[in-house]
């Protein structure tokens, strides 16, 4: 036998804790991943003085932030990137754009915002686009996500030179100024029309007043099982202006799922055109 295949005193811990994480968040953990995961929730267990699986499970069910936080970490890759994958912003700069109404405010929803790059990226290319001071009288940019840590980074909008590497030299210049340790941080001006909360894509009702005419939800749905995704586009849905627009990522395959949206393109998508 080998030692992968040895029980462990923690595998009925480990188990509450995939249900605990798909049912709560939508996440599913495939097996190639276990041994990565549980190493991670080791190491997680270790930095919050928690001494096992179970006391992290007993954590998460009461919604201990730290413990929810350590948990998405371990379960997702919350990898991202300014400009990632750049086709989704010329479809917003060359489609959407043009599209909106003259005079009435714009609010676009980064629906799976990590750590902030995403949102950010657009709203340095519309300001290049539309000019900063239309963005100021009546864009809103909205980034959440499940990660309270990776919000709070998003909050401070400090990065590293390497993380800017993939923007034009002239949007870094006009966006960013140099802060400490050879960091730098994002443009007062471009912070201020950027606000990021806490927010389960599962939640239900979504906590929005006014409907979005953009939303982008990209690379997160591939974590979900496919009923979850129908759900959780379904809700996006609801939550987007008539004719409003969905991106999703390049490796999130939707179409199949046969929801409401109306596809423009692999990774765009219109609500009702009515
Ligand atoms: C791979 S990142 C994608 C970031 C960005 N959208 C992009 O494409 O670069 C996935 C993000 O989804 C977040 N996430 C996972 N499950 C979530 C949920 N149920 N509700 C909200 N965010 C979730 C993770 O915390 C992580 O930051």
């Amino acid at each position: 036998m080998s030692l992968e295949t040895l029980a462990r005193p923690d595998d009925e811990a480990y188990g509450r804790l995939l249900a605990e994480v798909e049912r709560r968040y939508g996440i599913l953990i495939p097996p190639e991943r276990d041994a990565a995961v549980r190493q991670s929730l080791d190491d997680s267990c270790s930095t919050l003085g928690l001494s096992d699986v179970a006391t992290m499970v007993e954590r998460l069910v009461v919604n201990d932030v730290h413990a929810v936080d350590h948990v998405i970490r371990a379960a997702t890759v919350n990898h991202t990137g300014f400009l990632r994958e750049p086709a989704a912003f010329e479809v917003i700069l060359d489609e959407v754009i043009p599209t909106l109404e003259p005079h009435r405010d714009v609010r676009i929803w980064s629906a799976a915002a990590s750590t902030g790059e995403e949102i950010y990226t657009l709203a340095m290319l519309a300001a290049e686009r539309v000019g900063m001071d239309e963005l100021d009288r009546r864009w809103h940019f909205l980034g959440t996500d499940i990660d309270s840590e990776a919000v709070g980074a998003a909050e401070a909008g400090v990065y590293t030179q390497e993380r800017l590497d993939a923007l034009p030299e002239r949007v870094r210049r006009a966006y960013f100024r140099p802060a400490t340790r050879g960091q730098y941080v994002i443009h007062d001006r471009i912070r201020a029309l950027c606000t990021f909360r806490r927010l389960n894509l599962l939640a239900r009702p979504l906590p929005f007043r006014h409907p979005f005419d953009v939303v982008l939800c990209r690379n997160v749905l591939y974590y979900f099982a496919e009923a979850r995704q129908r759900a959780v586009l379904e809700s996006l849905y609801r939550a987007t202006a008539n004719r409003g627009w969905l991106l999703v990522g390049a490796s999130d395959a939707i179409e199949h799922l046969g929801t409401s949206w109306i596809r423009r393109s692999p990774i765009a998508y219109r609500r009702s055109m009515l």
